[in-house]
């Protein structure tokens, strides 16, 4: 179907989707690129970009015609990691690490990140004003990924800072800087480390890395550079994205304190809003896969060889899906509507996706419970990050009103 012809706004043309800032206040052009410009090329980058829910849904599932084998990032070259492997090779890379992520392994992880919770809400509690990110939707996933991984306490925040660093190259080629390579070699040695202390110890430990060291299906193990960077994915998947869903979520209630109270009066409908916040956060921006063969879609084509960046926020906005898809509402009903595409979709789908949705619950539960009121701090600034590749609150100061 062709899109209505319009003229484009001189502010949407020529648009750098690469350019963190170009995600900054998204929605006024995802709206202008859902409903005018539905496949659009970016000519500075040259990678085309789609916004609608049914165009996302298509290429994540023709595999045959768009893969991700060469590349899930825009113009940066696939590492070993298994989101960057296609067919066989995937599934094969995916069904080895997944036995980090056993239905026993997350009944663990659920008592285990409850604790957390309790713990930093606690904390909270006790001071005047507390910085949300920092003080609980950052600590969590941090605390729980190092855990898993069996990260000495001492170097968490080391560890951490290098993961935010990494994460900002994946916006695209120019954004890969010195820094961003330092923090890489980084955490390259600290993954050696951590890798030659596991053998010395005979693999006998129960982290994750140990369990991949040892992961074993029909004869197959994980080498040595695709544990390096299953370990990179998982801390880049795991961490950034989770604090976003977090904080945003909590930003959003403290802003609709009906809803805020709706969870609390009535619990059992925290996990519908916990999928309401992370399709409104929605903390990647994208993914791309690259045409495995010419593909046309409204008439133009894709050509073999040319990227497509799946714009997940747009497509979350969709109002062909979405009803009155800006407004954020923990009563949606996605059995109605659609489900959001934050995860993705198809063998990618985010292997993560039920400890993040349990990281989201468990705040939510505990900090409805616990605190009658959530009040952006007065005088105080919300400050975003600024990505092309993740995005979120970096800050929320603010002051807690205690049950
Ligand atoms: C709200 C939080 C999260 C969001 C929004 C998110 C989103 C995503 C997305 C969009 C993808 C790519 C899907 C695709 O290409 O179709 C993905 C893949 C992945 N995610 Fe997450 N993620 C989150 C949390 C996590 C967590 C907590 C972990 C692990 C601790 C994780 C680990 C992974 C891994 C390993 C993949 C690669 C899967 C594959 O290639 O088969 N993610 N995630």
């Amino acid at each position: 179907m062709q899109p209505a012809k319009s003229k484009c706004p001189v502010q949407f043309h020529k648009v750098d989707f690469c350019d963190p800032k170009t995600h900054d206040n998204p929605y006024e052009m995802y709206d202008y690129f859902l409903e005018h410009e539905p496949l659009y090329y970016d000519e500075k980058n040259g990678v085309w970009e789609v916004f609608r829910y049914d165009d996302i849904v298509r290429i994540e599932r023709d595999t045959e015609a768009f893969i991700s084998g060469e590349g899930v990032r825009p113009n940066i070259p696939p590492d070993p990691g298994m989101i960057y492997q296609d067919g066989e090779q995937h599934s094969k890379q995916r069904a080895l690490v997944s036995s980090g992520f056993t239905p026993r392994q997350m009944r663990k992880m659920e008592d285990r990140a409850r604790e957390i919770v309790v713990d930093l809400v606690d904390k909270m509690l006790l001071k005047d004003e507390v910085e949300i990110v920092e003080d609980l939707a950052g600590a969590l996933p941090a605390r729980l990924i190092a855990d898993m991984l069996g990260i000495p306490e001492k170097k968490r925040p080391t560890v951490l800072g290098w993961i935010n660093e990494i994460t900002q190259g994946g916006c695209g080629p120019d954004y890969v800087t010195d820094e961003v390579n330092d923090a890489f070699e980084n955490f390259v040695m600290h993954h050696e480390e951590m890798y030659q202390n596991r053998i010395a110890a005979g693999c006998t430990g129960s982290d994750l890395l140990t369990i991949w060291i040892n992961a074993e299906i029909n004869g197959e193990k994980l080498d040595e550079s695709q544990l390096l960077f299953e370990h990179v994915l998982l801390n880049v998947g795991g961490a950034e994205t989770t604090r976003s869903a977090i904080a945003g979520g909590l930003q959003q209630l403290s802003e609709d304190p009906k809803q805020y109270d709706a969870l609390y009066d009535d619990p059992s409908l925290i996990p519908n809003a916990v999928e309401e916040i992370i399709r409104w956060v929605c903390p990647f921006v994208n993914m791309y896969r690259t045409a495995a063969r010419d593909v046309e879609m409204y008439g133009k084509v894709i050509k073999e060889g040319q990227q497509v960046g799946l714009t997940y926020p747009a497509a979350n906005r969709d109002p062909r899906k979405f009803k009155d898809p800006h407004k954020f509402n923990i009563f949606r009903d996605f059995s109605k509507e659609a489900r959001h595409l934050s995860f993705g979709l198809g063998p990618h789908f985010c292997l993560g996706a039920s400890l993040a949705r349990l990281e989201v619950r468990l705040s939510l539960e505990e900090m409805t419970q616990r605190v009658e009121r959530i009040r952006q701090a007065p005088g105080k600034e919300l400050v975003y990050v600024s990505s092309s590749f993740t995005r979120g609150l970096k800050n929320f100061p603010a002051v807690l009103e205690p049950r």
